[in-house]
């Protein structure tokens, strides 16, 4: 036999019984941008080099060594796109979707990052992100904050932090880059190797650090906050205002910075500890700076970026509800008269009920694994059918998500009271 052939390390399959998950995510996510008035935009993931190093950063981990670069049939440096914000402005630009106008927009797509795969981190991962034109004050900021809020919360996780920081302006920024640099020059001694690197490259991701020893030199070096404009002072506390009248949590992380270059003033993080070493969830900020930097008229902006994989896992890991395509109801079939009777059954269900969509059990087995291949398709309802019930002429309901709440209807019965608990389900299922 031929030798088989793996798939690229960190490239990873969607397989049959996990799609209905990431359909479930994908549909609240994109009726919930709907709902706010987001339009799509499709992107290309093959951007000229340029654009990620003008718009990311030169001396940034993404760009520095984590791109997917090379030279094309006819020399020109192309990268797999790392990120769909730099792709998105170039879009805009482009296509003159800026002038008088202050778009928000939408796209979904697979982003490439040569990072060490692991959980929730891989090479090739999706996005769902959000980038907003044109519009400079607090209002906006909270908006997509509120926006991605009620991503998290429709796809069924509510639980998950929100920090908050502000990055003021670029000059402010530069100004505190010089104390700090100033400050950790003379602690040299007492810093990791990777700090020491990023001393001289970008030395704001040092405040990123979990080497114990380098945080604790932190602790004394100069706070960025005090080194905060006034301008951006006022429009942090405005957003936080905002937040806070409309009921959302969150803290304020004074170290919280981006490992994207291109932002400024506001940035924020969705941060769960469910998932190990890679808990943001759903990060992004404003980026006033960045069209203008890529060759457009100076506009504001602000943007997110939600990450599928990590969603999708957490979703599973809180069994979290059944997609618009899973089974309504799995038919669970234990004895040779009960298998049988069983495919009898599913044809009566499926004529009485147009649009039911219902899974019969085939191939024998016990109840637990049934119940397991039930729950691993996401099916509303188990229908439960042994050798007993046959002779009994009876079903037995099983709701797999309401509370587990059990029912035993005779099989004339079964329609109308499946008909019921259909209506009673959410209207996308
Ligand atoms: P980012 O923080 O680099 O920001 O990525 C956003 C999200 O994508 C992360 O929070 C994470 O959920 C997911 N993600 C990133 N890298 C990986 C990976 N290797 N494997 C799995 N998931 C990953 C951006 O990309 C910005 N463009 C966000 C933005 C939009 N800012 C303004 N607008």
């Amino acid at each position: 036999m031929a030798k088989t052939i793996q798939s690229v390390r960190g490239f990873g399959d969607v397989l049959p019984e996990q799609t209905p998950v990431w359909q479930f995510v994908e549909d609240r996510l994109r009726s919930t941008l709907d709902r706010y008035g987001y339009e799509e935009i499709r992107l290309p993931v093959l951007e000229k080099t340029e654009l990620f190093s003008r718009s990311i950063g030169e001396v940034t981990d993404i760009v520095e060594k984590e791109m997917y670069t090379f030279d094309d049939r006819n020399g020109d440096s192309l990268s797999l796109r790392p990120e769909g914000t730099a792709g998105c402005v170039r879009a805009a630009i482009q296509h003159g979707l800026l002038h008088n106008r202050q778009p928000r927009l939408w796209y979904a797509g697979t982003m490439f990052r040569h990072e060490r795969p692991q959980r929730g981190r891989y090479r090739q991962f999706n996005q769902v992100g959000v980038e907003v034109f044109g519009l400079e004050g607090p209002d906006i900021d909270a908006e997509v904050i509120l926006l991605a809020a009620r991503m998290l919360r429709e796809v069924g996780l509510d639980d998950i932090r929100l920090e908050l920081n502000t990055l003021g302006t670029p000059e402010a920024r530069a100004a505190y880059r010089e104390a700090l640099v100033a400050f950790l020059r003379g602690h040299e001694a007492a810093l990791d190797a990777d700090s020491l690197r990023r001393l001289e490259t970008n030395p704001l991701r040092i405040l990123d650090t979990k080497n114990p020893d380098t945080r604790a030199v932190l602790a004394e070096a100069p706070a960025m906050a005090d080194w905060i404009d006034e301008p951006s002072r006022a429009h942090f506390r405005e957003l936080c205002a905002i937040l806070d009248r409309a009921g959302v949590a969150y803290t304020v992380n004074p170290q919280l910075v981006r490992g994207l270059d291109y932002y400024g003033r506001t940035v924020f993080e969705w941060i769960t500890e469910q998932l190990g070493a890679q808990g943001t969830v759903c990060a992004g900020g404003r980026y006033d700076g960045l069209v203008e930097q890529i060759g457009g008229r100076a506009t504001p902006a602000i943007g997110f970026a939600l990450g599928l994989e990590r969603l999708v896992a957490l979703v599973e890991d809180a069994r979290a509800a059944p997609s618009a395509s899973s089974p309504h109801a799995y038919l669970v079939l234990v004895g040779e008269s009960a298998s049988r009777e069983g495919l009898v059954l599913a044809e009566e269900l499926r004529d009485a009920i147009p649009g039911l969509r219902l899974v019969t059990h085939c191939g024998g087995g016990g109840f637990k694994s049934q119940f397991k291949r039930a729950d691993r398709l996401r099916a509303n309802f188990a229908l439960v059918m042994g050798d007993d019930e046959v002779v009994r002429g009876e079903v037995t309901i099983k709701d797999l998500y309401g509370g587990g709440e059990q029912q035993i209807v005779t099989r004339a019965e079964l329609p109308v009271c499946m008909r019921r608990l259909l209506d009673g389900l959410p209207p996308k299922l």
